[in-house]
């Protein structure tokens, strides 16, 4: 479980909150989305329940984020990577630096935690299986597309295989394909147990897999609601939030006045 207990949060060097008094609690098994337009303050939400801010990136919590009950304040940047995963909003922030192929770069997490070869290799194949990319295991993971990055981004996190995991809009540059199979992935990793926390401008994606929609305005918690409830809600254009296409479509054909065939009472 992931629980933010009245967290606020300065960026060190700054007096201004960037979040301010959030609460969240994400279960066993949970995909919890997250909204709000550029600037709202999700990525730094990402940091913070993550843990990297404030233990690696600095600044200043108020409140208290727990990874199954530990606080975070309280542990080392590697006790953190083996209680949860962060996938960052810009893949080349995410990568190394220090491999030449992709099997590498994938590899690099589960070599870190210290697991045996064999185990290494086997998570590797399937990290990169599962994201459908193994032709791209001898390419430079410096010289990829932007989709191509992104997915190496998330198969090196899921190679590590965290007991939890936050994402930092995770499709941002992906295609259709590559979206549903993250999405696939990341319903397979809730169904271990995991708790996902997952940031989105993409609400159709939210739509098909979260069980609960958190909306931020300003760096507080603007709705929190069930998915079906927040995402057809129509205040959240008012938060820079597109709702998903059935939603929108609906709200159109009843704006217009005209009942579909089956919504006939
Ligand atoms: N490292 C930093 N130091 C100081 N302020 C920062 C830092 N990173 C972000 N901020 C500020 O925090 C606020 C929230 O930014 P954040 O990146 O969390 O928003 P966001 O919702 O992720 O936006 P986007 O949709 O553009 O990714 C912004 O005002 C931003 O300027
Ligand atoms: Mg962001």
């Amino acid at each position: 479980m992931l629980e933010l207990d009245a967290v606020s949060y300065r960026y060190p060097g700054y007096a201004r909150q960037v979040l301010a008094d959030v609460s969240l609690a994400i279960g066993s098994g949970e995909i919890v989305g997250l909204v709000g337009r550029n600037e709202s303050g999700k990525s730094t939400l990402c940091l913070v329940a993550s843990g990297l801010a404030p233990v690696s990136v600095g600044g200043v919590l108020a409140g208290e984020v727990r990874i199954d009950g530990t606080a975070t304040a309280g542990l080392r940047p590697f006790e953190l990577a083996s209680r949860v995963g962060l996938v960052f909003q810009n893949p080349n922030t995410q990568r190394s630096g220090v491999t030449a192929t992709v099997f590498e770069e994938v590899a690099l997490g589960p070599v870190n935690l210290g697991l045996p070869v064999a185990e290494t290799v086997e998570r590797t194949h399937w990290a990169l299986r599962t994201l459908r990319i193994e032709a791209l295991a001898d390419r430079d993971p410096a010289r990829l597309s932007g989709g191509q990055a992104q997915l190496v981004a998330i198969a090196s996190i899921l190679a590590m295989r965290p007991p939890h995991l936050v994402l930092d809009e995770p499709t941002a540059q992906l295609d259709p394909e590559g979206t549903r199979l993250v999405g696939e992935a990341l319903q397979a990793l809730a169904g271990t147990g995991a708790a996902l926390l997952v940031a989105e401008h993409k609400t159709d994606l939210l739509d098909r897999l979260c069980s609960r929609v958190v909306a931020l305005d300003g760096g507080r918690v603007a709705m929190d609601g069930p998915a079906a409830i927040v995402l057809a809600d129509p205040a959240l254009e008012q938060l820079g939030v597109e709702r998903p296409a059935r939603h929108r479509i609906a709200g159109e054909v009843a704006a217009a006045g005209l009942v579909l065939p089956g919504a006939i009472a």
